[in-house]
């Protein structure tokens, strides 16, 4: 028997003319398929995170279904996948945990499949970088479609921002400012349609961060979930997915150097997520691209703060759309890009931006007025962060940039719970928080509580924002003066774990110092004692227990040692 055409991937598969063709197009004709759909034409792989505990994601189902009907106009074959679903809001003990999990499995069932190209459905804050990371080590032409931000909150006449108002109210009912009542009525109108969450979190700005990498179609960040402008782009990118399959365009092409410095300075511009940073240096170790987490502070120090967005601003995703959406705001950045690299859209980026327009200044500013003449993502330095932390000056007090203070440690989140609303809890204005065992390692996963509570006793008296350091995250809409990601962690051995209550701490912010100012000699015999002392072991099974042996720290980006790099797309052996 002669095989049928064998220039596609999916040619090893479906075009082979012996037992091994019949097996693999046979079964897929169950599903209706005819004959000639197995012709040598495009197969393209939906890769889908929709799951009804990743509420942000509950309508890529029907998005997937817009995808299909591109990829069929196009000529292609779209065949749907699930992959596993990391709702932010539901999985304990964070799902930081299992964003590696997720690009392990993105990862396989790209390369054990016969696809030729990949649509990647994700929205949630960890289900897009994790596609993304697994997609980047089999490198097929590969795009994405977001699940967008939902609708504008709503309550009394005002907007409410997904998780900064939460943050911010749940102070407001600490301090009894607002009854609980309000608080809990305020839950039906925050959240009004599919979608992600609409302020500049993390899913907004992995959303913004792929758009500006030209690996989705141009306004794919910006435009609401439940907007028909989205079924459009989806159904554009079934189209054009089956043309970069054609031209062999691979994600590699897109996932440079260049593009990432483009993607970290319109981070910038946005006031992005913390997140973001672990996530780019996750997804560029796997592409094979030399980023470091010092990258972000030289690549961003000049960027101004260019959207109005909360955390950081006033308004929110929709807000954003229609001003412009994310190309409105480039534009007024070019003299920070590249503007010849390549998008999947076919067109430059500079071609894209010439054709955007920006249409409400107090939402997208200019470089002339911007929002904040300072944004982006400081790395800072010091005896008490020796491979760095990283904070967020924009969402932080600009009068505790620079600030020293008498540390009040917390050994533990259960620690910190159970003691900051003590009425004699030893804290003042000027202490600094210091929360430990919150790191890759150390939690297992790195959770988002870095932002920690003020203490009760202070709200009291109205202060609003203390200087906070831990190995923890946080999520990307919360703000304050927070200290992240602080490497190497505590329960590993970091300087972070020989803070005691009492010590000093000096963070200056502009020269990127962190520093424990105690002396040497004192930190030595410190050292010593905590390598006797007993550590909770850890998982000792399972993917958790795989994680904490294998997850590399913050500033590398907590991917797995042994995932960094590239698996090809070629498998040799067949299946039977
Ligand atoms: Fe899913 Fe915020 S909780 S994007």
């Amino acid at each position: 028997m002669t095989d049928r055409k064998r220039d596609l991937r999916s040619v090893e598969s479906y075009g082979k003319l012996d037992r091994d063709g019949f097996i693999h197009r046979s079964w897929m004709k169950a599903q209706g398929l005819p004959d000639d759909v197995f012709d040598g034409r495009p197969v393209i792989g939906i890769c889908n995170t929709w799951s009804e505990l990743t509420p942000c994601n509950a309508h890529l189902r029907e998005i997937a279904e817009y995808v299909k009907r591109g990829v069929w106009e196009a000529g292609g074959l779209p065949l749907e996948f699930p992959a596993m679903s990391l709702g932010e809001t539901q999985m304990r003990p964070t799902t930081m945990l299992f964003r590696n999990l997720l690009a392990m499995e993105v990862e396989e069932s790209i390369r054990g499949n016969p696809i030729d190209g990949v649509v990647l459905l994700g929205g949630c804050d960890k289900t897009t970088p994790g596609q993304l990371m697994g997609a980047a080590s089999v490198d097929l032409p590969t795009m994405i479609v977001s699940s967008g931000p939902m609708l504008n909150g709503k309550h009394r006449g005002r907007d409410i921002g997904s998780g900064s108002d939460v943050w911010r109210l749940s102070e407001a009912v600490r301090s009894g400012e607002m009854s609980e009542a309000e608080f809990f009525s305020i839950e039906n109108g925050m959240s009004r349609s599919r979608g992600t969450c609409m302020t500049m979190g993390s899913a907004s700005s992995f959303a913004a961060v792929s758009e500006s990498l030209g690996i989705s179609l141009p306004y794919n960040a910006t435009i609401p979930a439940v907007d028909a402008r989205r079924q459009v782009l989806a159904h554009q990118t079934g189209r054009r997915i089956v043309g970069l399959v054609r031209e062999d365009r691979r994600l590699s092409q897109f996932l440079t150097r260049e593009a990432l410095e483009n993607a970290i300075r319109v981070h910038a511009a946005i006031g992005g997520s913390t997140n973001t940073v672990i996530h780019l240096l996750a997804v560029a170790g796997r592409a094979g691209v030399e980023l470091s987490l010092g990258d972000f502070d030289v690549l961003g120090r000049d960027v101004p703060l260019l959207a109005n967005l909360q955390p950081s601003g006033r308004f929110l995703m929709e807000d954003l759309h229609y001003a412009g959406g994310l190309p409105a705001l480039m534009r007024e950045m070019t003299a920070f890009l590249h503007l010849d690299l390549p998008t999947a859209d076919g067109r430059t980026v500079g071609e894209i931006l010439a054709e955007a327009e920006r249409y409400n200044p107090d939402v997208i500013a200019s470089l002339d007025a911007p929002v904040d003449e300072v944004s982006g993502i400081w790395v800072l330095r010091g005896n008490l962060a020796p491979d760095g932390a990283i904070m967020k000056p924009s969402a932080a007090a600009s009068d505790l940039l620079t600030h020293r203070g008498k540390a009040l440690v917390f050994e533990t989140i259960e620690d910190f719970k159970s003691r900051i609303d003590d009425p004699d809890l030893d804290v003042d204005q000027s202490s600094v928080l210091v929360l430990k065992g919150c790191g890759p390692v150390g939690y297992p996963g790195m959770p988002e509580v870095g932002n920690m509570p003020l203490p009760r006793k202070l709200l009291d008296r109205g202060v609003r924002d203390m200087v906070r350091i831990s190995d923890a995250r946080m999520s990307g809409t919360a703000f304050g003066t927070v200290v992240l990601h602080v490497a190497p962690e505590s329960d590993v051995g970091g300087p972070l774990a020989l803070v005691r209550s009492g010590d000093e701490i000096l963070l200056d912010g502009p020269a990127r110092r962190l520093e424990l100012l105690v002396d040497e000699e004192e930190l030595a015999r410190r050292r010593a004692a905590w390598r006797q002392a007993t550590r909770d072991p850890g998982p000792d099974r399972g993917y958790a227990a795989l994680h904490v042996r294998h997850v590399l720290q913050a500033d590398k980006g907590c991917d797995l040692d042994f995932l960094r790099g590239a698996s090809g797309a070629e498998v040799k052996r067949e299946s039977h």
